[in-house]
C-alpha cells in the first residue's frame, strides 16, 4: 500500500494541521507551498509536534513544469489540494487572479496524476458553493446555487473539474470535501491560521480584538431571522477537520470508494449565531471582548450549516472536539503569535 501523500499548499492553516494528522496516522507527506499566503514558521510546527520533518518543496502549482519535478522525485499515490487563495472580497476586485491560480493549478495537478499514474485526488471545496441554500441543513443532494463571487465559481468550477477527469480516467479517484466554517489551531498553540492583514473571518477577528490588535469587532447585522437576529453557521475544529483529510485519503488508498467522484459535507451538523460565538469564546476564556453591532456585510446568507450523515456513516467521521475546546485553542494559538 502507498502511504505516500502529497499535500500542494500544505504549510497553510488547514493544509498543515492536516499534515500533522497524516503523518500521526503513519502517512510519508511531502509538501508544495509557494508561501504566497503562510510562511516556514508551519513547517516547524509540524516537526515540533510530530517529530518528523515532513518532505517541502518550495514552487508554485501554476507551474507546471517545476510540478513535474516533484512529481519525478517522490512516487506518491494521492494528493491533497489546498493550494488555493481564498478572499471572497478580493475574488471579486481581481477575478483573474483567482481563476489563474486556483483552477491552473488544480488542471496542473490532475493532468501530472494522469500523466504519471498516480490515482488518488482530494480537493478542498467549501460551503460557499451552497450559495443561500432553500434547505437546512444542506445535504450533498442540496442543489448548488450560481457563485455569487470568482472565489466560489473556482470552487464550483473545480469539483466539476474532478468529476469529469475521474469519471473519464479510471485509475483515478476523487473526493470534494466542503468544509463549512473552519475554526481554531492545532491545542499545543504551535500551528494555526496566520491571516495577512485585517482578517476576513469571525474567529481571527475575535483573537485579534481580545489581543488588542483590533479596537472593537463589528457583528455584522442583528436583524437576520434567526433565533437571536445574527447569522447561523457550522463552525468546525481545525483538527476534526484535518482528521477528515485522514479518512477520506484512507477511503481512496484502500479501495472502498463507491464513485470515482465523491463529495462529502465536513462541519459539526449544528448551527451556532455570532452571538453565541462571541458568547462562547468570552466564557471558554474568561475574558470581556469589545462588540458593537453593525450593518449587515454584503454577499453573507443568513443561515448554512451541514447536514453530516454521508460523512458520518460512509467516512465514519464526526466532529468531535467542544466548541469551548476550539475557542480555547484559536485564544491560545493568538496569545502565541503575539508573545502574550
Ligand atoms: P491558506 O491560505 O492558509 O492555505 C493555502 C496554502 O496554499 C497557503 O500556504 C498558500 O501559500 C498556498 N498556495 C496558494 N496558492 C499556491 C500555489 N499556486 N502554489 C503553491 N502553494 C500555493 O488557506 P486555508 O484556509 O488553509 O485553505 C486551504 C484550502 O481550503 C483552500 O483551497 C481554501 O479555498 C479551502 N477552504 C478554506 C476555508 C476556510 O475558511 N479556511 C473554507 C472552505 C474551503
Ligand atoms: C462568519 C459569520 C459574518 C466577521 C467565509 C467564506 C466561505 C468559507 C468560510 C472559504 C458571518 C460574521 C464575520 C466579523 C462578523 N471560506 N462576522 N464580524 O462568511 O460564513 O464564510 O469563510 O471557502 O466561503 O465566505 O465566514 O468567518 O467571514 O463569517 O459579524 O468581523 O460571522 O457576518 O455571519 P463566512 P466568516
Amino acid at each position: 500500500m502507498n502511504k505516500m501523500v502529497l499535500v500542494a499548499g500544505g504549510a497553510g492553516y488547514i493544509g498543515s494541521h492536516t499534515t500533522v494528522e497524516l503523518i500521526n496516522a503513519g502517512y510519508d507527506v511531502v509538501v508544495v507551498d509557494n508561501f504566497s499566503n503562510s510562511d516556514a514558521s508551519s513547517l516547524e510546527g509540524i516537526r515540533k509536534i510530530t517529530g518528523v520533518e515532513p518532505k517541502f518543496i518550495e514552487a508554485d502549482c501554476a507551474d507546471k513544469e517545476a510540478m513535474r519535478k516533484v512529481f519525478e522525485a517522490y512516487d506518491f499515490q494521492s494528493v491533497i489540494h489546498f493550494a488555493a487563495y481564498k478572499a471572497v472580497g478580493e475574488s471579486v476586485a481581481e477575478p483573474l487572479k483567482y481563476y489563474h491560480n486556483n483552477l491552473v493549478s488544480f488542471v496542473n495537478i490532475l493532468e501530472l496524476m494522469a500523466e504519471y499514474g498516480r490515482s488518488n485526488v482530494l480537493f478542498s471545496s467549501s460551503a460557499t458553493v451552497y450559495g443561500d441554500a432553500e434547505e437546512l441543513p444542506v445535504t450533498e443532494r442540496t442543489e448548488r446555487k450560481p457563485a455569487t463571487s470568482p472565489y466560489g465559481n473556482t470552487k464550483q468550477m473545480s469539483e466539476d473539474i474532478l468529476r469529469d477527469t475521474v469519471r473519464a480516467n479510471s485509475a483515478m479517484h476523487g473526493i470534494a470535501l466542503r468544509y463549512f466554517n473552519p475554526i481554531g489551531a492545532h491545542p499545543s498553540a504551535l500551528i494555526g491560521e496566520l491571516p495577512r492583514g485585517v482578517p476576513n473571518n469571525l474567529v481571527p477577528y475575535i483573537t485579534q480584538t481580545a489581543a488588542g490588535v483590533r479596537e472593537c469587532l463589528s457583528i455584522f447585522g442583528d436583524d437576520y431571522p434567526t433565533p437571536d437576529d445574527s447569522c447561523l453557521r457550522d463552525y468546525i475544529d481545525i483538527v476534526d477537520l484535518a482528521r477528515a483529510h485522514v479518512v477520506a485519503i484512507n477511503r481512496m488508498v484502500e479501495g472502498r470508494t463507491k464513485e470515482s467522484y465523491e463529495v462529502f459535507n465536513i462541519g459539526t451538523g449544528r448551527p451556532v449565531s455570532v452571538f453565541e460565538l462571541v458568547r462562547g469564546f468570552e466564557n471558554a476564556n474568561n475574558l470581556k471582548l469589545n462588540y458593537r453591532v453593525a450593518e449587515r456585510r454584503a454577499g453573507d446568507v443568513t443561515a448554512v450549516w451541514a447536514d453530516t450523515t454521508l460523512a458520518n456513516e460512509e467516512l465514519g467521521w464526526c466532529a468531535e472536539r467542544r466548541l469551548e475546546d476550539t475557542l480555547k485553542a484559536a485564544w491560545a494559538w493568538e496569545k502565541a503569535v503575539r508573545g502574550l
